[in-house]
């Protein structure tokens, strides 16, 4: 399980990663923090395109960059969504296709989600929870 200072530290790092949000077609920014099992972060931001489809979603972003780096081992991510220059009034939960790719690389049973409105408001799931019987890797065995 997660401590609150490891939670709060990952909210930061994710509303930090906002910032960075390229997303001037949804006005919608997201930003994600990553944490490895080794205790290291890798944050995220989404990236739009003027074609629309090519769009990488915040948490995409975060495994992408640590994938391409040699890790694989996570424990949790934390992830702030909502319009540009508004308060965060709801929990961005990640899409279909980031939950996929979480399956891809992470224990349903133990890898933690956050979403969060601010570092005092916020919720946390299993994969497993947000993603039922997902499809992943076992099943190829
Ligand atoms: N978005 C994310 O970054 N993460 C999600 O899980 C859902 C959606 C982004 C994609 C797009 O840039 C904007 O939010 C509106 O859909």
């Amino acid at each position: 399980m997660l401590d609150e200072r490891t939670i709060i530290l990952l909210i930061e790092k994710a509303l930090e990663a906002r910032q960075a949000s390229y997303s001037p077609y949804s006005d919608y920014q997201v930003g994600a923090a990553l944490l490895t099992a080794d205790g290291e972060f890798f944050t995220g931001c989404n990236i739009e395109n003027a074609a629309y489809s090519p769009t990488n979603c915040a948490e995409r972003t975060a495994f992408f960059k640590a994938v391409s780096e040699g890790r694989k081992n996570f424990d949790a991510i934390a992830i702030v969504g909502g319009p540009k220059d508004m308060e965060i009034t709801q929990y961005a939960y990640p899409c279909g296709v980031c939950r996929q790719v979480m399956m891809e690389f992470c224990n349903p049973e133990t890898f933690q989600i956050i979403v969060a409105k601010s570092t005092k408001e916020y919720d946390v799931k299993t994969l497993k929870q947000l993603l039922p019987e997902g499809f992943g890797a076992a099943n190829l065995e």
